[in-house]
């Protein structure tokens, strides 16, 4: 049988986590529009930040999006592609790398922001603790690899991924299957949830612009018009900018 506490963390805390994310996020957008924004600390220094912040950023983006396809594709889905054991070996791989490079740049970022003077004094204590945690999770997301190399059939692979997708289509006993699942795993998929739970009180909001900019892609130009008076017929067209 399942202890509550697994029930809880596995079973409801998702629930509670993507409810605090989207309904948080908007609120904070409709009611704290400036503070909506990245906080950059390039203006007090620059140096390691180019570095720490681009393999941070290149290694947690595919990392979001490796999760997002990975855990939840159905397994029926890529079967006709790849089989379990390939997929696993991809996952650790790719996402051995992404998360090795996410991790050199989330220390190279922490670093800088606890001894540099300047930053640490304009740092939120948000901004300390999502390194923190970022820092940890990316450490445990590691950790998983030497453990999923002990059993290359992707078992457990395809067992979280359908707790992802048992929790995401509302289907019950999700929590149940994760009895075998070691301690690194759960604590790994606690922290990731977290995230999602402290996401709209921190800078993480600029997650959501981000992902919005590409809006800008399809965006229709923007029409501006002069305004001249005693203008021919004719001349006053419009603009196209973007
Ligand atoms: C969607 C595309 C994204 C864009 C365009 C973006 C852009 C940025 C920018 C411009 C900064 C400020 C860097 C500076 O100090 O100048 C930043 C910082 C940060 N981003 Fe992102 N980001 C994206 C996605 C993400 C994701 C997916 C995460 C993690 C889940 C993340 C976590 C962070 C963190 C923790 C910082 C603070 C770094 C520090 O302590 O200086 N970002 N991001």
């Amino acid at each position: 049988m399942t202890a509550w506490i697994d029930h809880f963390l596995f079973g409801l805390y998702p629930y509670l986590c993507l409810v605090v994310f989207f309904v948080g996020s908007w609120i904070r957008f409709d009611r704290d529009q400036y503070t909506w924004k990245s906080d950059s600390s390039q203006l007090l220094r620059t140096g390691s930040l180019r570095w720490a912040n681009n393999l941070f950023h290149v290694g947690v983006l595919f990392l979001f999006f490796g999760h997002f396809v990975g855990m939840l594709t159905p397994h029926a889905v890529y079967d006709v592609l790849i089989t379990a054991h390939d997929k696993q070996l991809l996952a650790m791989i790719s996402g051995g790398i992404a998360g090795l490079m996410g991790f050199i740049g989330v220390t190279l970022l922490l670093h800088r922001r606890l001894t540099d003077a300047r930053i640490r004094a304009t740092s939120k204590t948000s901004d300390i603790a999502l390194l923190w945690i970022f820092w940890v999770q990316l450490a445990l997301g590691l950790a998983t690899i030497p453990l999923s190399a002990q059993h290359l059939d992707g078992s457990m692979m395809m067992l979280l991924a359908e707790w992802a997708q048992r929790i995401v289509t509302f289907r019950s006993g999700a929590a149940d299957l994760l009895a075998p699942a070691g301690w690194i795993f759960k604590t790994h998929m606690f922290l990731g949830m977290t995230v999602f739970l402290i996401f709209p009180f921190t800078r993480l909001v600029h997650v959501w612009s981000g992902f919005g900019t590409l809006a800008y892609v399809l965006r229709p130009y923007q029409l501006v018009r002069a305004r001249r008076l005693n203008v021919p017929t004719g001349q006053n067209q419009p603009r196209r900018s973007l």
